[in-house]
């Protein structure tokens, strides 16, 4: 079963709980919340109040991609605000065996992510541990980028570490996310699609939402 994400970051925040629950009734399946510090990216978003905020309004797992340095430090606020996937940049956590054990003493689902030009052979010794791997598809910052398509045979790579290894875990794609990326990354393998711009940029997130489907099921 492929899921849908929808990444707020696309949304209009004056009316954040109204377009939550839009994506919900159009039949997303998770909640992307992109968490930026200004310093690990160039740009600067949300915390844990804001997770906090919108806990209570919907019923879909919130899925939180932390996009900042020192993780460690914000793990127990993002778990109390009710995050039920905590994913962390290998690129910002020299200590990343540590921080996977952090989320998950939190009770919270921990993931992992790689920027477009880290090797896949940097998880292969924490792949086992992890509920998710987020393989970035554009360089993380900003909403509204172009699909990189040299992702692809990592999205592959990682789904034959998970075959070899018999473990399940989800490969999640995030970035320039669109019904014809959609496609390709789920013939590689993929089984988590974030979508902000092809979803939020339109009038009707529904139809959106099926045209990402609908895409690799033809
Ligand atoms: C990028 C974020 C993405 C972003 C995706 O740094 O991690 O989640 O919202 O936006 P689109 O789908 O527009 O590329
Ligand atoms: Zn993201």
């Amino acid at each position: 079963m492929i899921k849908i994400a929808p990444s707020i970051l696309s949304a209009n925040f004056a009316y954040l709980g109204e377009e939550i629950r839009d994506v919900e009734q159009g039949g997303a399946d998770y909640i992307h919340v992109d968490v930026m510090d200004g310093h690990f990216v160039p740009n600067i978003t949300i915390g844990p109040l804001v997770v906090e905020a919108i806990r209570p309004v919907t019923k879909l797992p919130l899925d939180v991609h932390l996009m900042i340095e020192q993780p460690d430090r914000y793990i127990p606020a993002f778990a109390k605000a009710g995050a039920d996937y905590l994913s962390v940049h290998v690129e910002a956590c020299p200590h990343l065996h540590r921080t996977i054990h952090l989320i998950k003493e939190h009770g919270v689902k921990a993931g992992v992510v790689l920027n477009p030009h880290t090797p896949v052979e940097m998880i292969q010794h924490i792949i086992a541990d992890v509920d998710l791997v987020l393989l970035m598809t554009v360089n993380p910052g900003f909403g509204g980028q172009k699909f990189i398509p040299s992702v692809l045979p990592k999205i592959r790579q990682v789904a034959e570490f998970i075959k070899e290894r018999n473990l399940s875990v989800e490969i999640e794609v995030d970035g320039g996310i669109n019904a014809e990326t959609a496609r390709l990354c789920v013939e590689a393998g993929a089984n988590v699609l974030v979508a902000g711009s092809a979803i939020y940029n339109e009038q009707d997130r529904a139809a959106a939402i099926r045209a990402l489907r609908g895409s690799y099921k033809a």
